[in-house]
């Protein structure tokens, strides 16, 4: 009974901080700020290792700066960490070690044997590790997701124009895995990747700018996904095919259809029935980092876990490998 009171005490005024509040990171801070105006949480701090982003932010927000993530670790109970990827697993181990529960960005690491450390260190001190897959939380996938069968085929495209950051990871590790998460996560968590072809070509950075990808699973299902970061204008286009539905997901207009054949249509060509669904239209983020707060509050699993975002990786890794593979049979030294 103490214990519970303990706890419930402890969530009742859940300290949180943000670690990094770069372009993405100051809206974690800004989202975790509005959710403290509850009363249920508090947003103690926020650190960054550039004390004008970490100053600018904290003012914003009225909360305290930090410029060395260490000295949060005895002061939060859940962070947010919104470094660079190659930083992730360091912090997020130092963090869950303590027994803090973590909200990790995407990709989780920036290698598996990364990734596996922190799943370890969660394991052991029980706190929750949660990555921030947030087109999951995007009004249209949430909308869709219900209405999700078999996916046997799908199209995705998300096409930026050049972003001048996050020019750490290559195109892959930065926004492909997005599409990898989230065909994963439609086709089955379980269902199994048999083959992968890729090509991919660095355009403006030295690393891969523009890739294309074709999964498929054991299942039969296939995803064709191109991912680029020199476009010239920004799409974020999903269509799939399902036993009876055409499927269409654009999280850039937050819009989704399922078209199918009408029931009791006589003829397909005047029987088809597109039902354009309804979107809650609630900030990606805030639905995301809301979920985290519940899964801690509710101690239940975080709609997002840490071997979901290492299957991300490990599909992100393997389209790499398949990508080196291709340019070394066109380019060979
Ligand atoms: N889920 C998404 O849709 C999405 C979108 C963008 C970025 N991201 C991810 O978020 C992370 C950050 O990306 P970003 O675009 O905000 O990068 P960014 O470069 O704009 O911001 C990173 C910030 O972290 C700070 N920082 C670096 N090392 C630090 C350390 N050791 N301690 C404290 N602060 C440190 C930097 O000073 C910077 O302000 C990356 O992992 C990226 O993949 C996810």
């Amino acid at each position: 009974m103490e214990e519970i009171a303990n706890r419930k005490s402890q969530i009742a005024n859940l300290r949180t901080a943000v670690i990094g509040v770069g372009s993405l990171g100051q809206h974690h801070a800004r989202n975790y700020a509005e959710i403290a105006q509850t009363g249920e949480t508090e947003l103690v701090g926020v650190c960054d290792s550039n004390e004008e982003n970490a100053r600018a932010v904290a003012e914003k927000n009225n909360c305290d700066y930090f410029t060395d993530w260490r000295e949060l670790l005895d002061k939060v109970d859940a962070v947010s960490i919104v470094t660079p990827t190659e930083t992730h697993a360091p912090i997020a181990c130092a963090f869950l070690d303590k027994g803090v529960n973590v909200l990790v960005e995407k990709p989780i690491a920036k290698t598996l044997a990364e990734a596996d450390l922190m799943i370890e260190a969660a394991e052991k001190s029980g706190a929750k590790l949660m990555v921030g897959h947030l087109e999951r939380f995007n009004p249209a996938m949430v909308a869709l997701r219900p209405f999700v069968t078999k996916p046997l085929y799908f199209e995705i495209h998300r096409v930026s124009p050049f972003p001048n950051r996050s020019l750490d990871v290559d195109v892959v590790l930065d926004v492909m895995i997005h599409d990898l998460d989230a065909v994963q996560w439609l086709v089955g968590e379980s269902v199994k990747v048999s083959e992968i072809h890729a090509v991919g070509i660095p355009v403006i950075s030295d690393k891969v700018d523009a890739a294309n990808a074709r999964i498929e699973f054991e299942n039969g299902a296939v995803a064709n996904i191109t991912a680029s970061r020199i476009g010239t204008e920004k799409i974020r286009k999903t269509r799939f095919y399902q036993t009876n539905g055409y499927v269409v997901l654009d999280y850039a207009t937050k819009f989704a259809s399922v078209t199918s054949l009408a029931p009791n249509a006589i003829h397909p060509l005047l029987g088809i029935n597109v039902n354009r669904l309804e979107i809650v239209d609630i900030e990606p983020l805030r639905a995301e980092i809301e979920a985290f707060i519940n899964s801690i509050v509710q101690d239940k699993m975080p709609p997002v876990t840490a071997h979901d975002g290492r299957r991300a990786l490990s599909l992100a890794l393997g389209v790499l490998e398949k990508i080196d593979e291709h340019a070394r049979k066109v380019f060979p030294e």
